[in-house]
């Protein structure tokens, strides 16, 4: 015990003074919400609810947030702040302090790894938000039909030149930010767009609110019809939940590291999923009565923000501007996610090789760059070019949210519910009650672990 609280103390020095402190728990909120809010809360949660069949969905959304990913964000959140240090790094030191095996830190490194090839994708997505903002402005939306808005994207996505250009700008964002550092990047820049964010959101929602098709929006959202429920869509709400709160991936444990002492992990981790949960609710609310008011369906899919909106925007009074609002907002959240999955894979650069973070982002800039292009090309003349079948944006995809954020997220609760010993944890994660602190290290040993193999082994087919 006392061996352990004078490493942690020596950890906590060593790395706050490289890379600094969040300058209050405000800000470290902040940044942790804009993480978390992302293309996952305003494009992938309104079309799954749609396509899952509404209420019911969100019910069972709602509790693996509560049940499963909060008590995993605290755990990472945890894990960063007591190591101090790049995921990787931070696993190892912790590791090592509680007499573990070194390979731990290959969980950590894997995460990083994880995050890196995520971003090389999320950036194109982010990058089709970009190119709609100007199609907005320009009154490109207005007449649209379901077929002419379907061409319209597949006119984008068939633009490799187009789509290089949109995608680089979010990177090239995205990594100026991060090359700015703690204090003069990510902080200034979330305490701007977090903000921003939420305005435009609240104004879109009050926009919709008028259409006159807001109690049928929450109908959908909240009156749960149980006989559309399967393993199936259980498990796809459970996927979300990481996904949506960027667990796995070593955002929240980077993020973590710079998190003062003294912070409760807990209050801060609870505070981080509510506002994350409540932006998905109100894109929701703000998306289906626009979408019910034209008379265009909310199953449609991964289309649903970029193909029906459209048609919506397009015939719908002020639909220029609201489309405009739409899209500017996308973007945003997808660039404060966006910096929060860069950071891992910057400091672990740092950390491991003694580069400047300019070095570091101007080294993973290079290789993220190249990574989007072949996803950008998978679109269109690469689209040929396939690997197990699947185009090399799919590819990624898949092979980042099935197979490597599970591994992470189990190496993660096992970690931190098994490896590290009662009265680090106990420490680390400052909960007072003795009862909530024993539910919450509970949750991590046993539920935790098997619902993310359960998880698992539905994305690898063994339920068939
Ligand atoms: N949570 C973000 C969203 O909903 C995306 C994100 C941030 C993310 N960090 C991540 C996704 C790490 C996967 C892994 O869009």
């Amino acid at each position: 015990m006392s061996q352990e609280s004078s490493a942690a103390g020596y950890a906590g020095s060593a790395s706050s003074v490289a890379h600094g402190l969040w300058s209050s728990r405000w800000v470290f909120i902040l940044a942790a919400t804009g993480s978390a809010v992302g293309l996952g809360n305003i494009w992938k949660f309104p079309y799954i609810t749609g396509a899952n069949g509404g209420g019911a969905f969100v019910l069972v959304y709602l509790a693996c947030i509560l049940v499963i990913g909060i008590p995993l964000l605290m755990a990472e959140v945890m894990i960063g702040r007591r190591g101090r240090k790049n995921p990787a790094g931070a696993m190892a030191a912790l590791a090592k302090r509680a007499g573990a095996s070194r390979h731990w830190r290959m969980v950590g490194g894997l995460a990083v790894l994880t995050g890196f090839l995520i971003l090389s994708f999320y950036a194109v997505v982010a990058g089709w938000a970009l190119a709609y903002i100007p199609a907005a402005l320009s009154g490109s939306f207005t007449g649209l039909t379901a077929e002419s808005s379907g061409a319209l994207f597949g006119e984008l996505l068939a633009d490799p030149l187009k789509l290089v250009l949109c995608a680089s700008l979010v990177l090239l964002a995205t990594l100026a930010i991060v090359a700015c550092g703690l204090h003069k990047g990510l902080e200034r820049a979330v305490r701007y767009l977090m903000p921003g964010l939420f305005i435009l959101l609240l104004i879109l929602v009050g926009y919709a609110a008028t259409t006159g098709y807001f109690g049928r929006a929450l109908e959908f959202l909240f009156v749960a019809d149980f006989s559309k429920l399967s393993g199936e869509t259980v498990l796809v709400a459970l996927g979300h939940a990481f996904f949506t709160l960027g667990l796995a991936s070593g955002a929240m444990m980077a993020y973590g590291a710079y998190l003062p002492e003294g912070t409760s992990i807990a209050k801060t981790s609870i505070l981080v999923a509510i506002a994350d949960t409540g932006v998905a609710l109100l894109a929701g609310l703000a998306i289906f009565p626009i979408v019910f008011a034209n008379g265009l369906e909310p199953g449609v899919g991964p289309g649903l923000v970029f193909v029906t909106l459209p048609i919506a925007f397009g015939q719908m009074p002020f639909g220029q501007l609201i489309g405009v609002l739409f899209f500017v907002m996308l973007l945003i959240a997808a660039l404060t996610s966006a910096i929060s999955i860069s950071e891992p894979s910057i400091a672990w650069l740092t950390e491991r090789f003694g580069i400047s973070r300019l070095k570091a982002v101007l080294t993973s800039g290079g290789v993220l760059w190249l990574l989007s292009l072949g996803s950008v090309l998978s679109f269109n003349v690469g689209a040929d070019f396939t690997l197990f079948g699947k185009t090399f944006f799919d590819s990624l995809d898949y092979l980042t949210t099935n197979w490597m954020m599970p591994l992470g997220g189990l190496g993660t609760v096992l970690f931190a519910g098994w490896v590290l010993q009662q009265t680090t944890q106990r420490e680390a994660i400052g909960i007072a009650s003795d009862r909530w602190f024993l539910i919450w290290r509970w949750v991590l040993r046993y539920p935790a672990p098997l619902a993310i193999m359960l998880v698992f082994l539905q994305v690898i087919g063994v339920f068939g």
